[in-house]
C-alpha cells in the first residue's frame, strides 16, 4: 500500500519522532498539524536528515471540528493508506471549544472520531488506523454520560484518561464496524515530552527528577510505528515490544455501542 500516512500532532514530541521514522522507511507522509510554522520546521529538519523525505503539511485544528472537515475534505479518495492518531492535549482547566465541547475531549477524541468517519470512504481496504492511548485509561471507568464533562465533573489527569479511554473504545467499535480496516492502539508508556509538562509549579523539578527517567520520544513512539506497518487484523494493543490482545479490562462491546451512538448524536452536525 502506498498512500500517505496521516500523522496528526507532528509538531514535536511522538509525532515529529514517528514522521522521521516513516520517512527513514521511505514511506510518504502527510503531519497533520494546527501550528504551521512548526510542522514546516519539523520537516524542514528531518528534510535535513533524510533528503529523499515525501513530507506534506496539512492544517488540522482537533479543537475545531469545522477545520477537522477542512483538513479530510483536501484529501484524494486513494491517496491515503493509515491514520496516526497522535495528537493529544491535557487541558489544565475546563475550556470549551468553538463548538462547545470540552477541550481535551475534542482534541484526544471527537476530532480523530470524525476525522476518520470522514476519511472512511476515501480510504483502501486495509487501511491502518493507529491511536495513541495511555496507561491512564485503566484509571478510568467511562460511561456515554461522560463524554462532555461540566466544569464541576473537570479534574486535568481524569478527564484526559477518560478521552484516551473514549478513543480506545472507538477504535474497538470501529474495528466492529470495518472489519475492512486494520485498526490497532498503541501505548507509549511515559515519554519525556511536552506533554508530560501539566502546568504546574513542579513541572520545573519534574524536569531535574522525573524526565530524564522517561522514554525518548523515539523510543515511545516504536509500537505505534509497529502497528503502522502490521499485517494483523484488528484489534492489538501495541506495548513495550509487544502485541498483545486488548486487555480484558477495556472489552465491552455494548459499551463502545452506546458510547458509539451518543457520539453521533453530539456530532452529527459536522458529518
Ligand atoms: N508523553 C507521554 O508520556 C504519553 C503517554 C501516553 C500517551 N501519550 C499520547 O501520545 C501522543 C503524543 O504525545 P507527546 O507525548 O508526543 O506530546 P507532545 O509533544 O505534547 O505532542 C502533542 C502534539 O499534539 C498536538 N496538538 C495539541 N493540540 C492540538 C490540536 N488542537 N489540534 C491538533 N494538534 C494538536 C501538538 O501540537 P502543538 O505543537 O500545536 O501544540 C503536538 O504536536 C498524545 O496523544 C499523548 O496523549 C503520551
Amino acid at each position: 500500500m502506498n498512500g500517505r500516512i496521516i500523522v496528526t500532532g507532528a509538531t514535536g514530541g511522538m509525532g515529529a519522532a514517528a514522521v522521521e521514522a516513516l520517512a527513514a522507511q521511505g514511506k510518504p507522509v502527510l503531519m497533520a498539524c494546527r501550528n504551521l510554522g512548526k510542522a514546516e520546521a519539523v520537516r524542514t529538519d528531518i528534510l535535513r536528515r533524510i533528503p529523499e523525505a515525501d513530507l506534506q503539511v496539512g492544517k488540522l485544528d482537533l479543537s475545531s471540528l469545522s477545520s477537522v472537515r477542512s483538513f479530510a475534505a483536501g484529501i484524494e479518495p486513494g491517496s491515503v493508506s493509515g491514520i496516526f492518531h497522535n495528537a493529544g492535549v491535557i487541558s489544565k482547566k475546563h475550556i470549551l471549544t468553538e463548538d462547545g465541547f470540552e477541550n481535551t475531549f475534542s482534541v484526544n477524541y471527537f476530532g480523530p472520531w470524525i476525522l476518520t468517519l470522514l476519511l472512511l470512504p476515501k480510504l483502501p481496504a486495509g487501511a491502518r488506523i493507529v491511536s495513541m492511548v495511555s496507561l491512564t485509561c485503566r484509571f478510568a471507568p467511562l460511561k456515554e454520560s461522560m463524554l462532555q464533562p461540566s466544569e464541576r465533573d473537570f479534574s486535568q489527569l481524569r478527564t484526559y484518561a477518560r478521552a484516551k479511554r473514549a478513543l480506545l473504545s472507538f477504535s474497538l467499535e470501529l474495528a466492529r464496524r470495518h472489519p475492512d480496516l486494520r485498526v490497532h492502539l498503541a501505548d507509549p508508556g511515559i515519554v519525556g515530552s511536552d506533554m508530560i509538562d501539566l502546568g504546574h509549579w513542579f513541572d520545573p523539578l519534574a524536569d531535574i527528577l522525573f524526565k530524564p527517567f522517561c522514554k525518548t520520544p523515539s523510543k515511545g513512539v516504536q509500537p505505534a510505528l509497529r502497528a503502522l506497518s502490521t499485517t494483523e487484523d484488528s484489534t492489538r494493543y501495541y506495548v513495550g515490544k509487544a502485541a498483545r490482545a486488548v486487555p480484558r479490562r477495556y472489552l465491552d462491546p455494548l459499551l463502545d455501542k452506546r458510547i458509539w451512538e451518543k457520539t453521533v448524536l453530539l456530532v452529527n452536525p459536522w458529518l
